[in-house]
């Protein structure tokens, strides 16, 4: 394995996890209130719930495939008599399906921030180029898994790559498992693990909190300033509703002596005390009379 190969496979995986880690926890402690992905769905919707729902739906079943092509060992799927044929054949079928659809999500982001004057504007340095390498990482993926396996046939990375990133994640790098991988592969996981560096400084750090609580809180609710429940797009300025006028002073309300409704005659014949002390069995004969005195 040449120096560069070393360094590449056994260098700098760590210099991208190390600051990965570091970069995420500093920014964690100095910088809470912009740990976000900030939202600009106020700028533009459309575009955004087609291209955000594709990738992030994408991106998970991509996920559980790099879990189960590279952390779960080839003894187990031959322990389970899965032979190589069907493991490749579902990994270029659903992995095939998951990264076009991931690809179309991302394409579209990348495409709405550059496109979308209000986006772009809107946008800083460091969201094009972390949307920018998302694309290409996806997109090398895929073309290993549809163009590099359909010409040259399945590669094994389960006996090279797996290995690989097993070791790095021991702490015990073994970088000649890398000599023989396909310049394709190498580029795209050389460009993932740039990706891990980079997170922190990015709108990506959203992903290590996990956002799932996003599935099942209500939706943040936008409202035109104007126009709002009179059916017009919310870009048609629609004239405000006129002002409400000053109040008019109120007339003073008019009191009647009489009671508008007559008590009925008897109710108070007696006066209460003296109602009170009819019910009282020693009234009138001791402290517990309610008589006025
Ligand atoms: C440690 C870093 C990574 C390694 C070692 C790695 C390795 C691989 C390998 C071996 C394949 C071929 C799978 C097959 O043909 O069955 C692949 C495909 C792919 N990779 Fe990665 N990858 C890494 C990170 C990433 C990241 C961060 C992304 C996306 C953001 C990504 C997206 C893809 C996509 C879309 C494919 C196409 C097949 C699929 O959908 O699974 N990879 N990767």
């Amino acid at each position: 394995m040449t120096q560069l190969g070393v360094f590449t496979w056994g260098v700098f995986p760590y210099i991208c996890l190390v600051v990965m880690i570091v970069g995420t926890l500093y920014r964690y402690q100095d910088d809470q209130l912009r740990w976000t992905s900030k939202s600009s769905e106020l700028l533009e919707k459309k575009l955004l719930t087609t291209g955000s729902m594709l990738f992030h739906v994408g991106l998970l079943f991509v996920f559980a495939g790099h879990v189960a092509g590279l952390l779960v060992p080839i003894e187990f799927y031959n322990a389970l008599g899965i032979s190589s044929e069907l493991y490749h054949g579902g990994a270029v079928v659903l992995g095939g399906l998951s990264g076009l659809v991931t690809l179309a999500g991302i394409s579209i982001l990348l495409y709405r921030r550059i496109a979308n004057s209000r986006v772009r504007m809107n946008s800083d340095f460091s969201d094009y180029v972390s949307d920018g390498l998302l694309w290409l990482v996806i997109f090398l993926g895929l073309a290993f898994t549809l163009g590099y396996s359909l010409v040259h046939g399945p590669y094994e990375y389960r006996t090279t790559v797996g290995p690989w990133i097993r070791s790095v994640l021991t702490l015990q790098p073994n970088t000649t498992l890398m000599a023989g991988v396909p310049l394709l592969l190498q580029v795209h996981i050389a460009l993932a693990f740039t990706l891990f560096g980079i997170s922190p400084f990015t709108r990506l750090v959203h992903m290590y909190s996990i956002p799932m609580g996003y599935m099942t809180r209500a939706p943040l609710l936008y409202r035109a300033r104007y126009g709002y429940g009179t059916g017009h797009a919310a870009t048609t300025r629609v004239p405000a509703p006129p002002r409400a006028q000053p109040q008019q002073p109120r007339p003073a309300p008019v009191y009647d002596d009489e009671p508008a409704t007559p008590e009925p005659a008897g109710r108070f014949e007696r006066p209460p005390h003296e109602f009170l002390d009819s019910l009282d069995p020693v009234a009138g004969s001791g402290s517990n009379s309610y008589s006025r005195r």
